[in-house]
């Protein structure tokens, strides 16, 4: 028999139960809409609204079926709905009319509201730490590679000389801003909604604040109809994961480049790469390629929920309840890529040899042999000329700016000196680009200890193995 019976005279149609049930998906809230009832009741009973007595019961007998719950002995009957009416209803069968005064003054439009916000704010936690754990292996890659020259690419041509550790660093930012967005995220999440009601609120005299200061949030939702139909939380989170996860597709094309025969700037574990069914000499980036692939998923439940919200009336629809999946989903997804990622980059092999030919062809020192004529008094655009002239002739020859004789420099200026030979040395390209935030050791070395910064003010030290 349905909670609402009193006011129906027939059975929901089998299907629509199926359709309407969201516990398959939502059971999963079951710690968190128990600790929301469990400080809804102590409320209730602090303001005289229950006896005393009976909020004890509740909450001992709720701390009872969350034990049942996490030993597997709590049966969910998709008769039952949702979670909240699953559990409401466990309740009442174990305590009877005490159980069924829980639900004074609350509605299930403000307990969802509640038990998504703790639940994501948990997961965000998880994720946030995730994502430290990746900057600190970043770090450690970085610290160790300052000195390693590889080719920097724009339109994934050779551009200019540059180190595997300011490449490293540059993902370094990226992530950290996804920290970042990641606090903020919480930060705007933290207010609870409950005492919303279904929408307008209740008449009775409770404590929102209390509950809210039991269940960790910094305040309370200020306005009831938007505390019940507002999923702005949830879109903003999605937003973020999408973002990293643009992030880390990006890095995993460029993995899965470099472990190219192509490339072979780095070898990636066995134990992060997959073979082939059929040809013997595969090693694959699967790991790269799976999260490259799952960053749509992550776009699409993005994308779903927005569409979902578009065309909403105040306030509470049940279209809201397609929250869930989508951001489950998401979470879900970037949890379970996010370690493997980490542990990939950390057990890589990287191969300076590779990185420092390939950076040995392309001509990628042609702007600072530019540069060199600039030093001597010529004008840039003029030098930018004699460079071009002097890349189309090795071009035509065969040869680099490293394998040209001062006689053959002389042809085209006779600026050069022996000391050409060392400015276009790519230890020295890079050396001499100190600018902040550019490739030299130095430079990097400034970037390192601002990630090493930004990793001790939230607790991860780069040493202990935690
Ligand atoms: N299970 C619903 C959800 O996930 C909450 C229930 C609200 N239902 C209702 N008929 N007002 O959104």
């Amino acid at each position: 028999m349905k909670l609402w019976s009193g006011r129906f005279s027939a059975d929901t149609d089998a299907l629509v139960d199926e359709l309407n049930a969201s516990l398959p998906f939502d059971r999963r809230l079951y710690k968190e809409d128990i600790e929301g009832s469990i400080a809804h009741a102590d409320m209730l009973a602090a303001q005289g609204v229950i006896d005393r007595a009976e909020a004890d019961l509740i909450i001992a007998t709720l701390g009872d079926i969350l034990k049942d719950i996490e030993a597997g002995n709590f049966e969910f009957k998709l008769a039952d709905e949702d979670i909240h009416m699953s559990i409401e209803a466990e309740l009442t069968r174990r305590i009877g009319d005490a159980g069924k005064r829980l639900h004074t003054a609350r509605s299930r439009n403000d307990q969802v509201a509640l038990d998504l916000r703790l639940y994501l704010k948990r997961r965000i936690e998880d994720i946030h730490g995730e994502v430290l754990h990746l900057i600190r292996a970043l770090y450690k890659i970085a610290a160790a590679t300052t000195d390693a020259v590889m080719p920097a690419y724009t339109h994934l041509q050779r551009a200019q000389p540059t180190t595997f550790a300011h490449h490293i660093m540059a993902y370094a930012a990226m992530f950290r801003r996804d920290v970042t967005r990641l606090e903020d995220c919480t930060e705007r999440m933290d207010y609870s909604p409950l005492g919303s009601g279904a929408l307008t609120g209740t008449t009775y005299p409770i404590d929102r604040m209390a509950v809210a200061k039991a269940l960790g949030f910094a305040g309370i939702t200020e306005n009831s109809m938007d505390g019940v139909s507002d999923r702005d939380y949830v879109i903003e989170l999605l937003s973020d994961l999408s973002i990293l996860m643009m992030h880390l597709s990006r890095f995993s094309e460029e993995i899965i480049l470099w472990c190219s025969w192509e490339f072979k700037f780095i070898e990636l574990s066995d134990r992060y790469s997959t073979g082939s069914s059929i040809m013997p000499q595969k090693k694959n980036p699967d790991v790269a390629e799976l999260v490259r692939g799952k960053t749509g998923r992550v776009y699409g439940s993005l994308m779903a929920l927005l569409t979902t919200m578009k065309g909403l009336p105040l306030a509470y629809n049940k279209d809201l309840q397609e929250d869930k999946e989508q951001v489950f989903d998401a979470v879900d997804t970037v949890l379970k890529c996010l370690p493997v990622f980490t542990a990939m980059l950390e057990t890589m092999t990287i191969n300076r040899t590779r990185m420092r030919s390939a950076a040995l062809q392309g001509f990628i020192n042609a702007t600072d042999c530019a540069d060199y004529l600039v030093r001597k008094g010529l004008p840039f655009r003029d030098a930018y000329t004699v460079i071009g002239r002097i890349v189309a002739e090795c071009v035509r020859r065969g040869c680099t700016l490293e394998t040209m004789t001062l006689e053959e420099y002389r042809a085209f200026s006779p600026l050069f000196d022996d000391d050409v030979f060392k400015a276009v040395r790519l230890e020295t390209c890079v050396a001499n680009r100190q600018v902040p935030g550019g490739p030299a050791p130095k430079a990097v070395e400034v970037q390192l200890e601002g990630v090493r910064k930004f990793l001790e003010e939230r607790g991860v030290t780069l040493h202990d193995e935690a």
